[in-house]
């Protein structure tokens, strides 16, 4: 395993990537709404990357046809867009984005309320958004890298949702999926020690039933085994000495 440590430039490139995916989320999450389909905020989420100059990241990435993963309620990820799939009230709906600019990538996913939905699904967002930000509370130079994995799960967990073990998030940078691979789930050991200039994509993908998922005919979407809904929330994230820089935020902020 290697683990890559960014130069200056490279950190300016990362941030210009995360910056372009962050307002590309902006644009779609103004979108959603009951009756559009999945193909819609495929379509828009890549004129708006080609409008920044950017290259879609996922688009052909090992034969995924789109651009924009759009997972809708029991989907987990990886979702592919369908002109057929129409969005209805009640729906949860993940969309995971990745850009390139100047040869490296961002990678980021949010999910978000069609319409009005019941307030467990509204809790299963939230509680994955935030198992993110308990998560990177750790993110620091000298921690360890399953310190992370810890808080994200312990936040799940303590409110009765489960973490899906068999995805995990990962190092990115001019590959999308790079070393270390980063469980939302403690394992044995420790894992790497964090140093300044690590990027880190973290996606915790939380289930409101069963931890279990299979893959459809598809070879692509990943969905629950129980049919429960599942969120995904996503950032990709600089390491240095103090608070991590969240690079696929606007300014940072939520
Ligand atoms: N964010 C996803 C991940 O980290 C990327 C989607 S895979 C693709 O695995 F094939 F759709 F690009
Ligand atoms: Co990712």
């Amino acid at each position: 395993m290697s683990v890559s440590i960014k130069t200056q430039q490279e950190i300016e490139y990362m941030r210009e990537a995360g910056k372009i995916l962050a307002a590309v989320h902006e644009e779609l999450r103004e979108k959603i709404e009951p009756g559009i389909s999945t193909k819609d905020i495929d379509r828009w989420g890549e004129a708006a990357i080609r409008r920044y100059k950017c290259i879609p990241s996922f688009l052909n990435y090992e034969g995924y046809p789109a651009s924009i993963c759009v997972s809708v309620n029991d989907e987990v990820v990886h979702g592919i867009p369908n002109k057929k799939r129409i969005l209805r009230e009640g729906d949860i709906v993940s969309l995971d984005a990745g850009v390139i600019y100047k040869g490296y990538h961002s990678d980021a996913a949010r999910t978000y309320a069609v319409g009005k939905i019941d307030a467990n699904a509204q809790k299963l967002i939230d509680v994955t958004k935030q198992s993110f930000f308990e998560g990177i509370k750790y993110a620091k130079a000298g921690n360890h890298l399953y310190d992370i994995s810890k808080a994200i799960q312990k936040h799940v967990e303590s409110n009765g949702f489960s973490i899906v073990r068999d995805l995990v998030g990962h190092g990115v940078g001019q590959n999308l999926h790079e070393d270390p691979q980063i469980p939302n789930f403690k394992p044995v050991g420790r894992g790497i020690k964090l140093v300044p200039g690590m990027t880190l994509a973290i996606e915790p993908m939380v289930n409101a039933g069963v931890p279990d998922v299979w893959w459809l005919e598809d070879d692509w979407t990943v969905v629950t085994q129980d049919g429960e809904y599942s969120a995904h929330y996503e950032n990709t994230i600089l390491i240095t000495e103090g608070e991590p820089e969240i690079l696929s935020l606007q300014d940072g902020i939520q």
